[in-house]
């Protein structure tokens, strides 16, 4: 039978596990995970029945942004290991049939780049400032930024260099933004991207795929608006989703076309999704992250336009969509469903809210999370597409809502003041717990070990792998169940149609897929009150058990038939 990793397009239907290599599993034990970490895990990510990882970067780093701030994008972080361990790392995932993929930042370098120590020494003027953005700043010696433009982390986006200029980071100062104005900084990108694929790389994830075009020069820089506001598209914002930030990407689809597969990358853009569809063309990188589903609150009437938007999205692009719940950068969706549901803009300052209190401003009802986690698994596995799954939520993990502010790693929380901004982003970035028993859950391989980087709570116990391997009624049981029927029936043919199915009221989302073996699954889920019937036909998998053959609510079922 074909599989889904046999086909040159893989990557259109693919499962995807995202591992955040410093949390995931620590083999030399200093605290901090690493690439043989992952090679001795493979094992456990191959059973769990995925057909790829794509890991957060492992470059050297001086770790300003978990590793997105790269001092070295041709190279592992001494800490990570080697190149050799990647090297090993990639053989012993093909040998297991899972393919790699890894994440590029071409939007920032670290200030420790050698590149941006080569900016500061060089001056005012000269081609080793022409790489970045840099610009006088105003006042009558430069003491004032050249604008008003704020960093997403808060605090300004202008940096002084002390000689009167000033560069741009629309991240934190530790990461200045490149100037894609330059040819030198494609070349280079060129380069690392054959680098990693020569290395028997598979696909990459292009962080803040949206901002590389830039447009500093039509007007004076404080004509523009402070926030340009990044879901603005078009023309007329300066910093994200210009249009020429897509001669880029087609340049990027020449260098992927070089290969045997080619290469495929899914960009990360949080733009307004109608934009998205360029970005995901095969003229450039093929798939493009659809975030409806991580913004949409556990509501019949929030999934249902974003499933809608991800099919849009796809039918646009001529490529397929994909589907995530959670990432490193949200807070664990087995969270987000146990706190109070509300319309989705103030649901995120609600979860924001709720980590900077420590997670005592509302009650988490982590049993009715856990059941909503559990039905949205399904609802989403049975989409047409590519799903992205986070290390963890396979354990049913929550997120870490009470980490110490000293403890915390995130530059959201290094640059906001604390009690009144945001406590960021490390909740969902504790290091894996494998063995209940172990005192750092065996995240670290060597009994002689540093602690975890991120202190983990007692409770991590109940989720460790071990716990979750005896119970046939864990998460864990439940994803590689799940992920094995999704393989056996919906991506060997490439069929991506869906249909909806109809005789439910609005607070049933129902969807109908032609499977491999020539039947029909239908997926079912109940976000209302009262049970309802299933379609005739043999129950597959469901999330919860049935109840007198309904379907309770907060719960999702598969049907073949
Ligand atoms: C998106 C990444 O996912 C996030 O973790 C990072 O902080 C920013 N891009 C900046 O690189």
């Amino acid at each position: 039978m074909t599989r889904n990793n046999d086909r040159a397009d893989w990557w259109r239907q693919a499962v995807v596990y995202q591992v955040y290599p410093r949390s995931f599993h620590d083999a030399n034990g200093d605290g901090l995970g690493d690439l043989r970490g992952v090679t001795a895990k493979m094992g456990y990510i191959a059973a769990l029945g995925v057909d790829a990882i794509w890991l957060s970067p492992f470059y050297p780093s001086p770790l300003a942004d978990g590793g997105y701030d790269v001092a070295d994008y041709r190279d592992v972080d001494p800490r990570l290991g080697s190149l050799e361990d990647f090297d090993e790392m990639v053989a012993a995932a093909h040998g297991a049939g899972v393919k790699v993929v890894v994440d590029i930042v071409p939007n920032h370098t670290s200030s420790e780049h050698p590149w941006f120590r080569a900016a500061l020494g060089a001056g005012p003027g000269s081609p080793e400032r022409e790489r970045y953005i840099f610009r006088p700043g105003r006042g009558e010696h430069g003491e004032l930024p050249p604008n008003g433009w704020r960093s997403c982390f808060g605090g300004p986006a202008w940096q002084p260099v002390g000689d009167g200029e000033w560069y741009l980071h629309l991240f934190a100062a530790e990461q200045p933004d490149l100037n894609w104005s330059n040819p030198e900084v494609h070349e280079d990108f060129r380069r690392t991207l054959r680098f990693w694929s020569d290395r028997g790389v598979d696909g990459f994830r292009v962080d803040v795929a949206h901002a590389l075009a830039k447009d500093l020069d039509s007007r004076p820089l404080d004509a523009w608006p402070d926030d340009p506001g990044q879901d603005r598209p078009g023309e007329d914002n300066p910093l994200w989703d210009r249009p020429e930030v897509h001669d880029i990407y087609r340049e990027w689809r020449q260098v992927f076309n070089e290969y045997e597969p080619a290469r495929f990358a899914v960009g990360e853009a949080w733009i307004v999704p109608e934009h998205q569809w360029r970005y995901a063309s095969m003229e450039e990188l093929g798939q493009v992250f659809n975030f409806e589903l991580a913004k949409a609150n556990w509501m019949a009437d929030e999934m249902r336009p974003a499933i809608e938007e991800g099919l849009a999205a796809a039918e646009r692009s001529g490529s397929t969509t994909t589907w995530v719940l959670s990432n490193h950068d949200v807070p664990r969706h087995a969270t987000r469903y146990g706190l109070p549901q509300v319309k989705s803009a103030e649901h995120h300052q609600l979860a924001n809210d709720w980590l900077l209190r420590d997670g005592r401003s509302y009650r988490e009802d982590r049993a009715l999370g856990t059941r909503r986690a559990r039905a949205a698994l399904l609802m989403e596995l049975g989409l047409p597409g590519s799903v992205y799954l986070y290390q963890g939520e396979e354990l049913g993990l929550f997120e870490v809502a009470d980490l110490p502010w000293d403890a915390l790693e995130d530059p959201q929380a290094r640059t906001t003041a604390h009690g009144d901004a945001l406590k960021g982003r490390d909740g969902c970035r504790v290091p894996l717990p494998w063995e209940a028993a172990r005192e750092d859950f065996g995240f670290s391989a060597p009994a002689e070990h540093a602690p975890a980087h991120l202190p983990q709570p007692a409770w991590f116990a109940g989720h460790a792998v071990d716990a979750e391997e005896r119970d046939q009624g864990s998460m864990l049981w439940f994803y590689r169940r799940a992920l094995a029927q999704r393989a056996r029936l919906l991506t060997a043919t490439g069929d991506t149609s869906l249909a909806w199915v109809s005789g439910y009221d609005d607070q049933v989302i129902a969807y109908e897929r032609p499977t491999d073996d020539g039947r029909a699954l239908v997926s079912v889920t109940n976000f209302g009150a009262h049970a309802v019937p299933l379609p005739e036909g043999e129950v597959l998998l469901a999330s919860v058990p049935l109840e007198g053959g309904l379907l309770p609510g907060d719960a999702c079922a598969w049907v073949v038939r």
